[in-house]
């Protein structure tokens, strides 16, 4: 049982195909199928193909480059025959009406046109891995193709990505014009506002804090990187109403909207014990929560 799991691991992941292409004295060009290669650096630019010895490894040890050329669903034929076939057996390239070819403009290996991303690599490095060999290979020159969606391999089949993008889960929230200018400015141009809220209540008393003209739960903005809890204790500490964060209430995913304009923000509300009743500073308890609370119903989940 344990082998054929063992046996069955690699059909689970869902990759993209490669078409590695390279160019050397003995096997000339050729062409082979590689789901294992994947963008493994931004800057510098670096692919990472992991290869057993065949004819297209020997090419790159000579010639120290190759191209990756990210099959389309419409190429799964190409992909068949560059994966069932070794450049020890036939001459892929000379296959008629298959490989439509063009020249690198960096390397002098051919690149696969119609496919969905070209990139054109120098190797940085070589190293065994199991039993297979990692080649890195940084990016010299790329072009890629909207119009094309890439082949997917897994499962031992090829598939299609679907058209359709599986929806954000954001909860649209309506705000006023006037919150909105507010949330704008604490995001500061970030992608994301991402925040940590106070979830305080005692004694059927709610913490709230003063937000512009309405309250809100005590929040504070979180920086990529900073601690949600520790933040969040700080700002209460320097509020005057010492809390303590025990657990998270809910994690919110919203576009705050005023109709016209949208913010993303993601909160997190944690359930805090506060360490005073007193309201003070910027904070305030109340026995009722006031209608002009933003987020209320999110946050306090309070109708
Ligand atoms: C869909 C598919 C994906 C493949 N992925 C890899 C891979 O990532 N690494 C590898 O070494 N071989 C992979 N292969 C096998 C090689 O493409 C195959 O052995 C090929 O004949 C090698 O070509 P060559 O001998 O001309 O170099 C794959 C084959 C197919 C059909």
């Amino acid at each position: 049982m344990q082998n054929e799991v063992m046996d069955n691991v690699h059909r689970y992941f869902a990759t993209t195909v490669a078409l590695v292409t390279t160019s050397g004295r003995r096997y000339g060009s050729n062409v082979m199928a590689a789901e294992w290669t994947m963008q493994v650096s931004y800057d510098p630019m670096i692919i990472a193909v992991f290869l057993h010895r065949s004819p297209t490894y020997w090419n790159i040890v000579e010639s120290k480059s190759f191209g990756v050329n990210i099959a389309s669903d419409e190429q799964a034929e190409l992909v068949n025959i560059a994966g069932g076939y070794s450049g020890t057996e036939i001459q892929k390239f000379a296959i008629p009406g298959t490989f439509d070819t063009y020249p690198g403009k960096m390397i002098k290996v051919p690149m696969i046109r119609k496919c969905a991303l070209n990139a054109e690599c120098k190797v940085t490095k070589i190293q065994k891995v199991g039993d297979h060999v990692m080649v890195l290979g940084k990016v010299l020159a790329a072009k890629f193709d909207d119009s094309k969606l890439p082949l997917i391999y897994t499962r031992a089949n090829y598939r299609r990505v679907s058209r359709s993008k599986i929806p954000s889960g954001r909860r649209n929230v309506r705000i006023s014009s006037e919150q909105l200018a507010r949330f704008e400015g604490l995001a500061q141009g970030r992608f994301v506002l991402k925040a940590a809220a106070c979830v305080a209540r005692s004694k059927g008393r709610t913490l709230l804090q003063k937000f512009g003209d309405d309250w809100m739960v005590p929040f504070v903005v979180v920086k990529k990187g900073e601690n949600y809890v520790r933040t969040l204790e700080r700002q209460m500490r320097s509020n005057c109403a010492p809390a303590s964060a025990s657990r998270i209430s809910v994690l919110l995913r919203m576009n705050l909207s005023d109709g016209k304009t949208s913010v993303r923000a993601n909160f997190v509300a944690f359930r805090c014990d506060a360490k005073t009743l007193e309201s003070g500073g910027a904070v305030r308890w109340f026995d009722k929560v006031p209608k002009n609370t933003i987020l209320r119903k999110q946050l306090l989940q309070d109708a």
